[in-house]
């Protein structure tokens, strides 16, 4: 494979994308690093006639949209974050199948980001799909395992020319530019378009969702501080998911009826295939005991996953 220079293809994207966008510019961000690319190459092209997106579905992880408002402020990309967590848990309610939820958030994302786009009167929508997306897609071999809701799924008829400045570029190559554009969230782990929803097993209410939000936030802040340590790698993919399972325990002397919490963490190279990781006892502890105590009320009970994929997919649902 040539040699990727990440300083050619910025100067030569930008100049192709002066060229092809010669009008209002709209972009549904969503803090992850395709998508934060493709905004600041765009951007780099035509300043303030790109609008960057981002839409809190109400399924993000803590302080998520602050994170990514202050990274597009840094890297100068004008933005709006539109917060519609409230209709999007409206229409989660009552809804357990993983399918139907993966559906209706992703409808419901393309349906909030049409209006700003029409509001915002834009003729070029960029996306940041990389070559796995479309290579993936084309085959049409697999089962549907899940669906993935991405940003990229936006409905032909939405009158906008597409345009995708990284559609050539693999992981690798992705990665080394976000280095080169200063991009924070270069080496961050994935997560999944549909958000914490799909690590809420059962009904994913919003006060289920705060409970799931702050167990990943957990895990997240202790495995990263065991790697800082030296105490174990940083795996390819950490967090924690809300079981449907209430256990009975013991609070001080008092018998408590509370939920469980699954930790899951993997190493992998491509998320095709995936192995659970051996987390050093210690620090599963510690995640154990953080999570019992500063979410006392609501969990009781932490167990560790230990299925690789396959034949277990890296998220629950
Ligand atoms: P699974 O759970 O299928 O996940 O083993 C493989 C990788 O994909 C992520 N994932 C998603 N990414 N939209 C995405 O952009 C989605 O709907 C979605 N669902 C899962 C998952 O976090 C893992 O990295």
């Amino acid at each position: 494979m040539a040699f990727f220079d990440p300083v050619k293809f910025t100067e030569d994207a930008v100049i192709s994308l002066k060229k092809e966008l010669t009008d209002r510019t709209i972009i549904a961000a969503s803090g992850g690093v395709d998508s934060t690319i493709a905004a600041v190459l765009a951007s780099r092209a035509v300043g303030d006639n790109l609008l960057a997106i981002y839409v809190d579905t109400g399924y993000m992880r803590l302080n998520e949209s602050e994170f990514v408002s202050s990274m597009l402020e840094e890297l100068d990309v004008k933005h709006k974050v539109i917060d519609a967590s409230k209709r999007f848990y409206e229409g989660l309610q009552g809804v357990i199948d993983p399918e139907e939820k993966r559906k209706i958030i992703g409808e419901l994302f393309i349906r909030v980001f049409e209006e700003e786009a029409k509001e915002y009167g834009c003729k070029f929508l960029v996306q940041g799909t990389i070559a796995p997306d479309w290579i993936e897609s084309g085959g049409g071999m697999r089962d549907t395992i899940k669906s993935h809701h991405n940003v990229g799924g936006l409905p032909e008829d939405m009158e906008m020319e597409i345009c995708e400045p990284i559609r050539e570029l693999y992981k690798d190559e992705v990665r080394s530019l976000a280095e080169y554009l200063k991009i924070s969230v270069s080496q961050r782990q994935p997560f999944p378009g549909p958000g914490l929803a799909v690590r809420i097993m059962g009904e994913a209410t919003p006060e289920r969702t705060e409970v799931v939000r702050q167990a990943c936030y957990i895990v997240e802040e202790e495995l990263e501080l065991a790697t800082k340590a030296g105490q174990m790698e940083i795996p390819w993919q950490y967090f924690a998911v809300l079981l449907p399972v209430k256990t009975v325990g013991v609070q001080g002397d008092v018998r408590a009826y509370g939920n469980t919490i699954a930790v899951r963490a993997v190493q992998s190279y491509d998320a095709m295939t995936a192995q659970a990781l051996d987390i050093p006892y210690p620090v599963l502890k510690k995640i154990s005991e953080r999570i019992t105590r500063e979410l006392k009320s609501d969990v009781n009970r932490v167990v560790y996953d230990i299925t690789d994929k396959p034949p277990g997919t890296i998220e629950w649902e």
